[in-house]
């Protein structure tokens, strides 16, 4: 089978179309058919070696396919399913699958739109949902309201009837009235600290000044979530808030939740570019997810 590997860690020439081993059937374990995965930061982050890891490798986690095999222990899924999956090694036409990681796709959802969610759609499910705790009336700000995580973060916490907030650049406004937000905050002409306050809480995709900045806009007793960096603590002592950082963990439920959302267009991915599997084109991809304002998701389809 075709996959897109990493020889030595790099730019996006290092992204190289191959002749691979086709996974080996675990009993525990699906291979399904890549029919489209995504482009997501981590991606671009692991191809310069951010994380290290051994070489050579392949990136990517979204799974949008059809199970071809099923393991002897497998009980929930079988071939010809039309599934999604929180993954691994997604950059390749065959993928192995964790059935506790996936779900079956209702026939009106397509590959490309269930590519764009597990990564993205975990992330955002568990700030808003499982560590936010969002409820109805709740102030929430989300930052990079355009981004993959962002994007489905606003919609989530619109399904929980908050009044949400959310930053993005001029040519992204439009898109965050889309989704729902209630004050779009254009941070190319506006100061989202001068314009916001009281706020029960504030997801932070972006770190840095902005996260720094996010603390004064809390309400005494509210909550930061970042899962761009660790916040200053004494920082957020002082200024009598909650802060902390988390790095994504998928959970099946979490998974059904955006299915099944997904399915009934309750959320809806923000699809910005759509690539085909080459290596022209996935170095592309990369390079234009790089520059950090690609607005919504792009998508490796295989067919
Ligand atoms: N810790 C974890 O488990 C975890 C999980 C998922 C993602 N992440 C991280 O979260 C970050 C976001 O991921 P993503 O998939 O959403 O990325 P993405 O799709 O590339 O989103 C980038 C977005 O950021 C917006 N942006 C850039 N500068 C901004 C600013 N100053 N203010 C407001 N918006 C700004 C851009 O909008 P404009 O074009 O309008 O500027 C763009 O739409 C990445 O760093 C990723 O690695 C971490």
């Amino acid at each position: 089978m075709k996959a897109i590997v990493i020889e030595a860690f790099g730019g996006v020439e290092e992204l190289q179309l191959k002749e691979v081993d086709h996974p080996v059937l675990k009993p525990n374990r699906m291979i399904v058919q890549m029919h489209a995965t995504s482009v997501n930061p981590v991606d671009t982050k692991r191809r310069k070696g951010s994380f290290g890891g051994k070489l050579p490798m392949i990136v990517g986690n979204d799974v949008a396919g059809m199970v071809t095999e099923v393991g002897e222990d497998v009980t929930e899924f079988k071939v010809g399913d039309r599934v999604m999956a929180n993954g691994a090694k997604t950059y390749a036409e065959y993928v192995s699958v964790n059935p506790e990681r996936a779900v079956k796709l209702h026939d009106s959802v397509s590959y490309e739109e269930a590519a764009a969610i597990p990564l993205t759609g975990q992330t955002a499910y568990e700030a808003i949902i499982t560590r936010g705790k969002v409820k109805e009336g709740d102030r929430v700000l989300v930052h990079a309201g355009s981004g993959g995580v962002g994007s489905l973060a606003i919609q989530l916490a619109k399904l929980k009837r908050a009044w949400v907030a959310s930053t993005a650049g001029s040519k992204n406004q439009v898109m965050l009235t889309h989704l729902g937000a209630d004050h779009p905050v254009n941070y190319e002409t506006e100061v989202f600290e001068d314009v916001l306050d009281e706020m029960d809480l504030v997801f932070d995709t972006l770190g840095g000044s902005i996260q720094k900045k996010s603390i004064a806009v809390l309400r005494q007793g509210g909550r930061l979530l970042s899962v761009a960096e660790e916040p200053d603590q004494a920082l957020a002592d002082e200024q009598g808030i909650e802060a902390s950082y988390f790095s994504m963990s998928p959970t099946k439920e979490a998974l059904e939740h955006l299915n099944e959302w997904l399915s009934k267009r309750d959320i809806r991915p923000v699809i910005t570019k759509v690539v085909p599997f080459t290596e022209k084109d996935v170095r592309e991809a990369h390079a234009l997810s790089e520059t950090g304002h690609a607005g919504g998701k792009i998508i490796i389809a295989f067919q």
